[in-house]
Parts: structure tokens; C-alpha cells; sequence
């Protein structure tokens, strides 16, 4: 139980790697919100784990509602102990006619979200001087250079940066920002992108271990940056890609 009395709040909980976070994380003892933009997902998801796993609707682009759901955690359970920024959204299109609106949105949810609850978070703990974890789910694609999701791989460096930044400033505020960069991993996003022939070879034949990893496999990293194992570890991305970085 490496998560003993802790309270959790996980982005993009209703399905894929969130889900697999959120529930890894009530096994090891966390209360655990899962908040996401699908409201009935999100509900269906806390339902289906049961215990100490609480839905909550959130929009992670809006910062209204990243307070809103940090103040509801505070009123609730008086502590916020770890933040899983893991809301997600890809969109694909040639660099030079992708539209602002796509940038945007992607930017938005993938970035700004970090941002704004992160802020939001690290403000509480901060105060509350048992300090905190923050965690973002990066990608390879922090780093790699995909023509077609732009969007989406500047989103992903700039998350990179965003963890840098807040560890540095943190660190002696009690507060380690971390990040977890999947490589391919099976969820619902990835296998869009599997449906054409041409793009699933292409994934595994640039993985080395040949195969896609699963999201309790990311879940265990972010583990890992959510407990005490890692507690002189900031700063940090941690790559989970099956050797496709290399
Ligand atoms: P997914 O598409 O299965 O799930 C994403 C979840 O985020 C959904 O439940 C969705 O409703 C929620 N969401 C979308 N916009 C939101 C918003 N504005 N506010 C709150 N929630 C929102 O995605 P998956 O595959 O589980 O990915 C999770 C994270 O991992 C993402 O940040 C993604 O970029 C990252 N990642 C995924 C990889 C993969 O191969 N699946 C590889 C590398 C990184």
C-alpha cells in the first residue's frame, strides 16, 4: 500500500491510460478522483472501480474549472497529496493546413490543462507543507519530429518544459514534478492510428521490443513518481517506450 492515506486527482480518468492509473492507484491505498470532460464516462469509470474513487466533470482547458475541482478535493478530504495530468487529445493534419482551431484545442487541453491545474494544485500543496507530487503524461513525442501532429508533439515539448520549470521552482516548496513519456501504448487513441495498415508496421517495426506496451505499464511508472520510492526525483521524464527513443 505505497499510497496509504493519500489523495490523488488523475485527468482524463474515464478510459485508457487514466483509468489504468486511477485504479492502480485505489490497489495501493490512494482516495482517487478521476476527473475528465465526459461526464457519464467518468461516472461509468468510478462506478466500475468502487471504493474510494470519486468522478468528477472537468475540463482541464478551462480554469474555472480546474479550481473549482481542486477547491471541491480541499473541501472533501482537507488534502491533495498527488496530480496526474493525463488528459489528452490528438489531432492529425498536413503542417501546413492544420487549423487554428485544432492547435488550439490541442494546445489547450494537452498544455494549458497541465498549467492550470498544476497552478491550481501546487498551491495547496504547497501550503499544506506535507508538500506534493505532480506527475505529466508526456510522450515520445516530446521529442520525436511526426510531420502529421504537430500540434501535438509541440504540445508534448512543451509539457517537458513545463515539468523542468515548476520542479526547479518547487523543489524547495515541498513539491517534485515529474513527467511519464509512453512510447505506443494500446488505448483507444492509439488504435485510431492502428487502423491503417501502414501506420501500425510503422510503430512496431520503430519499437524495439516489437510489441505495443499497456496502460498498467505506464501506470506503474507514474507509481513509482506518485510514492515515496522516488523521493529525490524531480525534474525527471521518464521514458516508458519499449526502446523506441532509443
Ligand atoms: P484516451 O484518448 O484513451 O483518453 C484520454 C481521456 O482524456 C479521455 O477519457 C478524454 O475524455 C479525456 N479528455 C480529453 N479532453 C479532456 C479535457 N479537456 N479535460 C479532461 N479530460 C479530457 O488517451 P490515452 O491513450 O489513454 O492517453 C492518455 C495520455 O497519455 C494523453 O495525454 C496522451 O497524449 C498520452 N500518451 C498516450 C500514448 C498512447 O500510445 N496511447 C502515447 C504517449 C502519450
Amino acid at each position: 500500500m505505497r499510497l496509504k492515506n493519500k489523495v490523488a486527482i488523475v485527468t482524463g480518468a474515464a478510459q485508457g491510460i487514466g483509468f489504468s492509473v486511477a485504479e492502480l492507484f485505489l490497489r495501493e491505498g490512494a482516495v482517487v478522483y478521476l476527473a475528465d470532460v465526459n461526464s457519464d464516462a467518468v461516472a461509468a469509470a468510478a462506478a466500475k472501480l468502487g471504493g474510494s474513487a470519486i468522478a468528477k466533470s472537468c475540463d482541464v482547458s478551462k480554469k474555472a474549472a480546474c479550481s473549482q475541482l481542486v477547491e471541491d478535493v480541499m473541501k472533501e478530504q482537507g488534502h491533495l497529496d498527488i496530480l496526474v495530468n493525463n488528459a489528452g487529445i490528438l489531432r492529425t493534419g498536413d503542417v501546413l493546413e492544420i487549423s487554428e482551431e485544432d492547435f488550439d484545442a490541442v494546445l489547450g487541453v494537452n498544455l494549458k490543462g497541465a498549467f492550470l491545474l498544476s497552478q491550481a494544485a501546487g498551491k495547496v500543496m504547497v501550503d499544506q507543507e506535507t508538500g506534493g507530487s505532480i506527475i505529466n503524461m508526456s510522450s515520445v513525442n516530446a521529442l520525436l519530429t511526426i510531420p502529421n501532429i504537430l500540434p501535438y508533439n509541440v504540445s508534448k515539448g512543451g509539457l517537458n518544459q513545463l515539468t523542468r520549470v515548476m520542479a526547479v521552482a518547487l523543489a524547495q516548496r515541498g513539491v517534485r514534478v515529474n513527467g511519464v513519456g509512453p512510447g505506443s501504448i494500446a488505448t483507444e487513441m492509439l488504435e485510431k492510428v492502428m487502423e491503417d495498415d501502414a501506420a501500425r508496421h510503422a510503430i512496431l517495426s520503430r519499437t524495439p521490443m516489437g510489441r505495443t506496451g499497456t496502460p498498467e505499464e505506464i501506470a506503474r511508472v507514474a507509481l513509482f513518481l506518485a510514492s515515496e520510492d522516488s523521493s529525490y526525483v524531480t525534474g525527471q521524464i521518464i521514458y516508458a517506450d519499449g526502446g523506441r527513443l532509443g
